[in-house]
């Protein structure tokens, strides 16, 4: 029988911090914010500004769009001050083992890979309609079976989304050929995503008519929270540079650079994509699935319609990339702690790469993306973020407390200690407490299907209790 105490064994990070874990350390801020903008920027900003318009804030949109930025930077305040201080790959996963010991750990790594996991399925399945958008304007069509997942709406007949699994399984082998080489791929394409975004906006500037802003808030304030909480799907991403914390030359210095700069990045871009949608389209027309593409067919401007669809396919291959890299990077940690077969963290001797973990990663995500409608787990994105956000708020008043952390004068430190964190973690609360029952309890059957593993596995293979002989 488990003794209580032995559920919540600490993880001792200083010996893991001055090992040296075989993860090369070539990444510098400039990387980080080009990995931070492609997590964050990829399928949110083509859907979400649409629907958020027109069923939820109206011309207000932007404002959800804002307090959604805010809910994350303070987030991101926290993530920074936890992965200066501690800079180990496994993002949250590794800062909360390290606060509140094992069992919650174990708990947050499970929810973060569901977002991770997730997302990446998710985003593929909208890389494979774009793709295939794409290829019927060229007269080319998949069979009906291998359009999308059983159950898709939208596509009847649908057996097994072939797309979605390829562009999973190709970004998977990209991984494979090591972190540099997929940080410049990351970087070329962050760079088209964020100038197509922009022509987007500076031609709609042209077309904007003013009577498109009345009324503002059609919905009043709790339309623009409800909005809030769906444009939160959008900015998800930004932890994931956290995860290379181990592969950066300086972290102190560049991993909270990294962090804010990408969200700041994001905000302005999101703000500015969604004062200027409503301003061209009034907001009544926007709940389609594609609002971008809309509004440019609105104005009659279809060849720039198609450089949108490019602009949102490289977008969404980046999000694929660096969620794809932070999911096999918080499996590494957690393997590397015992919770999950050894084999995952093994790296391959010239690459450096956790080479299996890759492998089925990106097939499980393959798999899930080809075969489950995605409706049915894209929420999960939302609450698994959110209670890691949530938990790694909290973390920051206890990491504060910590002897052992307490004096780090180098990392960084989140102002206004500790009402700050303390807000983060009652706004991150907040807007799960927005999401539906049916999303709740996916979460918690998630949460059961990890809690087993952990029982199975986990709790008899864990290296911190062998290493302290509980
Ligand atoms: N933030 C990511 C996106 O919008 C998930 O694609």
């Amino acid at each position: 029988m488990p003794s209580f105490k032995s559920l919540f064994v600490k993880k001792d990070t200083q010996s893991d911090i001055l090992k040296q874990s075989g993860l090369e350390k070539t990444l510098t801020a400039f990387n980080l914010t080009t990995m931070g903008v492609g997590a964050i920027v990829g399928a949110g900003i083509f859907i979400m500004p649409g629907v958020v318009a027109a069923l939820h804030a109206g011309p207000a949109g932007m404002v959800s769009f804002a307090l959604a930025a805010i809910v994350c930077a303070f987030a991101a305040l926290c993530y920074s001050e936890f992965s200066s201080t501690i800079p180990l790959a496994g993002s949250a996963y590794t800062y909360v083992y390290t606060v509140f010991g094992e069992l919650i750990a174990w708990i947050l790594g499970w929810s973060l890979l569901s977002e991770y996991m997730f997302s990446v399925s998710s985003v593929a399945t909208s890389w494979s309609a774009y793709f295939q958008n794409i290829l019927a304007g060229f007269g080319i069509k998949l069979p009906v079976a291998l359009q999308a997942a059983p159950g898709s709406t939208g596509v009847h007949g649908g057996r097994f989304d072939l797309i979605a699994f390829l562009i999973v399984m190709i970004i998977s082998v990209l991984l494979l050929g090591g972190v540099h080489e997929s940080a410049r791929v990351n970087t070329a394409m962050v760079i088209l995503k964020i100038t197509v975004i922009l022509v987007f906006i500076v031609v709609c500037l042209f077309y904007i008519k003013p009577a498109n802003y009345h009324p503002f808030m059609p919905f009043g304030a709790k339309g623009v929270f409800k909005g809030a909480a769906l444009a939160f799907y959008a900015y998800i991403g930004f932890d994931a540079v956290s995860t290379a914390a181990e592969e950066v030359k300086r972290p102190q210095r560049d991993m909270p650079i990294g962090i804010s700069m990408s969200l700041v990045i994001a905000s302005i871009l999101y703000i500015s994509l969604a004062a200027v949608l409503v301003g061209v389209v009034n907001y009544t027309k926007l709940g389609v699935a594609d609002p971008v593409a809309f509004a440019l067919e609105y104005l009659h401007l279809t060849k720039l319609s198609g450089i949108i669809s490019l602009g949102a396919i490289v977008g969404m291959t980046t999000v694929l990339l660096v969620m794809s890299y932070g999911g096999t990077r918080l499996v590494f940690a957690i393997s590397r702690d015992g919770l999950l077969p050894q084999r995952l963290h093994k790296l391959h001797p010239k690459t450096h790469v956790p080479v299996s973990n890759t492998i089925i990663f990106g097939l499980m995500a393959a798999l899930f993306a080809a075969f489950i409608p995605i409706n049915l787990v894209s929420e999960l994105v939302n609450i698994g973020t959110l209670f890691a956000f949530a938990l790694v708020s909290l973390g920051v008043v206890f990491l504060r407390r910590n002897p052992t952390f307490a004096n780090n004068k180098a990392a960084f430190h989140v102002p206004f200690f500790p009402w700050l964190p303390i807000l983060s973690f009652c706004l991150c609360l907040g807007l799960m407490l927005m999401l539906q029952a049916f999303t709740w309890i996916s979460f918690l059957v998630w949460q059961g299907i990890g809690l087993v593993i952990y029982a199975v596995y986990g709790y008899r293979n864990s290296r911190a209790r062998k290493e302290q002989n509980l």
